[in-house]
């Protein structure tokens, strides 16, 4: 008997993802032979191996920044390394390290700015390795930004990069592991913006989390997947839609629970008006996929916002 769709859907992300995380281990291992070896190259220009970090020896000069450029590099090349796999893709300083969605580059941050160009204070739900976070960090008149997500690997990811981001950031930015399913979002304060990008479609209950952004913020930036059409009479909370399964506790992606609920569009607005977000631009409809299509939606509870 063929296994079902979502199972064959797990199977096959796994495998891609063996797959790609060869690839990438090949690729920062040439990586690392390359520092070494400039890393020699840089410890025979200055001709003295063992006195480039002792404090208090005249070890400045531009070969031994360069030297320590390299170490830092190769530091970072081995950090990113061990904790192989990654989603997002980060530039830090001139190189890139980690997956391949390169997350600063993603247009999704430009159409939030162009939404809500005050918000300086900002809740990302779902920050993942905190690809996001940053790129939202770096805009011009952010001051906070706070990154909720529930898996602890993507936190602790996030977490260490902050530390190699040290600096580059001007806005204060802080991640917490949590459930979004069941979280109370006031606990981190009042925001001037949310922003949540792929993370309602992976709820089995998305209304109660728009209900407790509704809380905590006037204006929602929202990217979510939808149904294209309700399963015939399949609703869920009062609202239209269909129920999927989820791949699972592995997949970095995936949502907690075992379902999720996809609202239709015109469930998905519904939910947000019962939230009190009664304005809702739609900035952008993708394409239907084989289940529906995405939407990228400014929402806010008055006009002025
Ligand atoms: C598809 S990824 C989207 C990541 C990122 N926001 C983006 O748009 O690229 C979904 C993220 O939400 C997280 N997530 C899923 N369900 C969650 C839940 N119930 N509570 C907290 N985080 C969750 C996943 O661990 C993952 O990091």
């Amino acid at each position: 008997m063929k296994p079902p769709f979502h199972v064959l859907q797990r199977l096959k992300w796994r495998a891609t993802e063996t797959a790609q995380s060869q690839v990438a281990a090949r690729r920062s291992r040439r990586a690392q032979r390359q520092l070494l070896a400039e890393e020699q190259e840089a410890l025979a220009a200055i001709g003295a191996r063992a006195l480039v970090d002792v404090p208090g020896v005249a070890a400045a000069g531009e070969e031994a920044e360069r030297l320590r450029a390299i170490r830092r590099r190769l530091q970072l090349e081995r950090d990113f390394d061990r904790q192989r796999p990654w989603v997002t893709r980060f530039e830090i300083e001139g190189r890139t390290y980690g997956g391949k969605f390169l997350a600063a580059d993603d247009r999704r941050i430009g159409q939030f700015r162009a939404s809500f160009p005050q918000a300086s204070s900002i809740l990302e739900l779902g920050s993942l390795e905190g690809g996001h976070t940053f790129a939202l960090a770096q805009l011009a008149g952010v001051e906070r930004v706070v990154g909720l997500e529930g898996r602890a690997a993507n936190v602790a990811k996030a977490r260490f990069v902050h530390t190699a981001f040290d600096g580059m950031s001007r806005a204060a930015v802080e991640f917490v592991e949590v459930n979004l399913e069941v979280a109370d979002l006031a606990l981190y304060g009042a925001f001037d913006a949310v922003f949540c990008a792929g993370l309602l479609y992976h709820l089995p209950r998305p209304w109660e989390l728009l209900q407790r952004i509704g809380e905590i913020s006037d204006c929602l930036f929202l990217w979510t997947q939808i149904a294209s059409e309700p399963r015939r009479g399949e609703e869920a909370g009062g609202y239209p839609g269909r129920t999927y399964h989820e791949y699972g506790e592995a997949d970095p992606l995936s949502g907690l629970s075992t379902m999720s609920f996809w609202p239709t569009w015109d469930g998905l607005v519904r939910m947000l008006a019962d939230a009190g977000f009664h304005h809702v631009e739609l900035i952008e409809r993708g394409d239907v996929q084989r289940r529906g299509p995405a939407v990228t939606l400014a929402a806010a509870k008055n006009t002025s916002s």
